[in-house]
């Protein structure tokens, strides 16, 4: 008869690996007395399930042994601020971006809930997305319809997360490369992650996007790696 550990190992999470939470790191539903008011679980609730129940001290163990997540939280509040158009969270696999990202709305969600008119704004307004939904949704709209109404929302939405830049997609990255454009001439906030080197993203968005994401003043860059303990370092294969 087959355990559940050998069920999870079968199922995986969607890329192969292993769903099992780490024993450091297991993310629970917001309790009762949350910080964060009922008029905002709309908003969390735009955030992908897994990543929902994130928040910054409990992603803190899981990227760059805390430093992004100082980097993360100043980059956030200068982005309510107006002070920065992009911010882009780098790293390998697994290193705790997404679950950053989504420690990040809640986060958003507390300065609105605390008054930041801003933050509100920005919070209301949130469009999480990823490059294949985007490709998929211009795909299946008709040619000859205008644009694909997900992309539209992209361009326009006051805040959008784009997770995952440079996945593989059956499309083309012409819609990505629009919406981060557009978004950049019309100054709207944009937060990202991307698992993918420069030499990878230039030949794939080119150098104008690139600079946009990553070298401009405008653009932040976090950096998150892993932090495993010493000893599962190397481990599994
Ligand atoms: N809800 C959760 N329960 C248990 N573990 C989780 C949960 N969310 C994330 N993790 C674990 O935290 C680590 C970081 O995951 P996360 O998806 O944030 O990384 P990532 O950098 O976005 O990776 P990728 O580039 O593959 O998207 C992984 O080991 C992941 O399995
Ligand atoms: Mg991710």
């Amino acid at each position: 008869m087959r355990g559940a550990a050998d069920i999870v190992k079968m199922i995986g999470n969607g890329k192969g690996r292993d769903i099992r939470p780490r024993p450091d790191f297991a993310p629970r539903p917001l309790p009762p007395d949350a910080p964060i008011g009922d008029r905002w679980k709309s908003v969390l609730a735009r955030v992908p399930s897994r990543f929902r129940a994130h928040r910054l001290p409990l992603v803190a163990g899981l990227v760059a042994r805390g430093a992004a997540v100082a980097e993360a939280r100043a980059a956030l509040e200068a982005l309510v601020r107006g002070e920065l158009l992009v911010v882009t969270l780098v790293g390998r696999s697994e290193a705790g971006k997404t679950s950053l990202v989504g420690a990040l709305v809640a986060l958003l969600c507390e300065l609105a809930d605390a008054g930041d008119a801003r933050a509100g704004v920005l919070a209301r307004g949130l469009l999480w997305t990823d490059e294949l939904a985007l490709s998929r949704a211009r795909a299946s709209h008709k040619l000859g319809d205008g644009e694909a109404p997900l992309v539209e929302r992209a361009v326009a939405a006051p805040l959008v997360v784009l997770d995952d830049l440079g996945q593989p997609t059956a499309g083309g990255q012409d819609e990505v490369i629009e919406v981060i454009w557009r978004r950049h001439q019309e100054e709207r906030p944009l937060i990202l992650t991307t698992g993918q080197p420069r030499e990878k993203l230039t030949p794939r968005y080119g150098d104008g996007i690139y600079r946009r994401i990553a070298r401009d003043r405008s653009a932040r860059v976090i950096r998150c790696a892993e932090a495993k303990p010493k000893a599962e370092e190397g481990g599994a294969a």
